[in-house]
C-alpha cells in the first residue's frame, strides 16, 4: 500500500467530493430516524497541508486554496456550510489543516445517527483511531473495506450512506467495486452509495458506467473536469457516482453547487444519469 492521502489532500477532488458527500449527509438529517454513515476507505480524518509531503506538489492550490480566497458574498448554503468547517479549524484565518470525509460526517451527523470507518493501512487507522478516541458513536476498524460492506450492510438502523473512495492503486479497483455494490445492492437496495473515481481511462470508465445502468435505475454520476490542467500525468477529470440519489440532490447540484465550484475551480461538469 503506496497510496498516501496527504498528498493530494484539499485537491480540486477532494473539494467536489465532501461538499457533495455534506450534502447527502444533510438529506439523511431530515429525517427524523437515525441512520448510519459507512466510510470504506476513510484515511487519516485530518491532515496537515504543511507537512514535507504537502510541500512537494501543493495539490491544495488547485483546491480548497480557491475557496478559502473567495470572496464573493453570495455562495450556496452548503458551501457556506463546508468553508465553516473548514474555518473553525483555523482560528487565525490561514489554511494550515484539511479535513478528510470522516471529519465532515462527524460535524453533521445527529446524536442518534452512527458511523464506522474502515482504514487498511495501520498507521492510518491508528490516526483515525486517536482522532476519534472515547467517542461512542464513532467506530473505527483496521479492515478492508470492502469486506466491511459484508460485515455491515444492512445497517441496524436500515438508513444510510456507504462512501467508497479507494486509492486505484489496483489495476482491479473498478471491478471491486462493481462486486462490493452487487452484492451491497441485494443486502441493501435502498441504502445510499456514493463512488469517488478518476477518470483517466475511458474503456474502464465506460464499462464500469454500463454495469452500474445494469445494476440499478437509480443512479446519477457527476462529472468535474478541470480546464487549466492539462498534464497527462496529473488528474484533471473525476466523477462521484450516487446510487439512490436524495430528493432534488440533482437540482441542488445544478442549480448552485456544480455552477459556484466550476467557477471558482475553473472547472466543466455534467451529470449523467
Ligand atoms: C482516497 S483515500 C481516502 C480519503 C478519505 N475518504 C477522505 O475523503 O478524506 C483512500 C484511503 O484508503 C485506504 N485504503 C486502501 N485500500 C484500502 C482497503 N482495501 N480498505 C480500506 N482502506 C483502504 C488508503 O490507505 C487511503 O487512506
Amino acid at each position: 500500500m503506496n497510496y498516501r492521502h496527504v498528498y493530494h489532500a484539499g485537491n480540486f477532488a477532494d473539494v467536489v467530493k465532501h461538499v457533495i458527500l455534506i450534502d447527502l449527509l444533510e438529506a439523511l438529517c431530515k429525517k427524523e430516524k437515525p441512520f448510519c454513515f459507512l466510510d470504506t476507505h476513510a484515511g487519516v480524518g485530518m491532515y496537515s497541508l504543511r507537512s514535507p509531503q504537502v510541500d512537494k506538489q501543493q495539490e491544495y492550490q488547485n483546491g480548497i486554496a480557491h475557496l478559502f480566497a473567495d470572496q464573493r458574498a453570495k455562495q450556496p448554503a452548503i458551501i457556506e456550510k463546508y468553508l465553516a468547517m473548514i474555518k473553525n479549524c483555523h482560528p487565525d484565518k490561514s489554511l494550515y489543516y484539511y479535513p478528510g470525509s470522516p471529519y465532515f460526517a462527524k460535524k453533521i451527523i445527529r446524536p442518534m445517527d452512527k458511523m464506522i470507518l474502515c482504514e487498511l493501512h495501520p498507521d492510518d487507522a491508528e490516526q483515525l483511531k486517536t482522532l476519534f478516541r472515547c467517542d461512542e458513536q464513532v467506530a473505527v476498524h483496521h479492515m478492508d473495506g470492502y469486506l466491511a460492506m459484508k460485515a455491515f450492510l444492512p445497517f441496524h438502523e436500515k438508513r444510510g450512506l456507504v462512501l467508497i473512495d479507494p486509492p486505484f492503486e489496483k489495476t482491479d479497483e473498478f471491478q471491486q467495486i462493481l462486486r462490493a455494490l452487487t452484492r451491497a445492492l441485494k443486502r441493501c437496495p435502498s441504502g445510499k452509495y456514493m463512488v469517488w473515481y478518476p477518470v483517466k481511462n475511458s474503456t474502464v470508465v465506460d464499462a464500469f458506467n454500463c454495469a452500474i445502468k445494469k445494476l440499478t435505475a437509480a443512479h446519477m454520476t457527476i462529472h468535474f473536469q478541470r480546464r487549466d490542467m492539462t498534464d497527462a500525468l496529473k488528474l484533471n477529470h473525476c466523477a462521484i457516482l450516487i446510487i439512490n440519489p436524495p430528493w432534488k440532490c440533482r437540482e441542488r447540484l445544478e442549480d448552485s453547487i456544480l455552477p459556484y465550484l466550476g467557477d471558482v475551480l475553473n472547472a466543466s461538469w455534467a451529470i449523467d444519469s
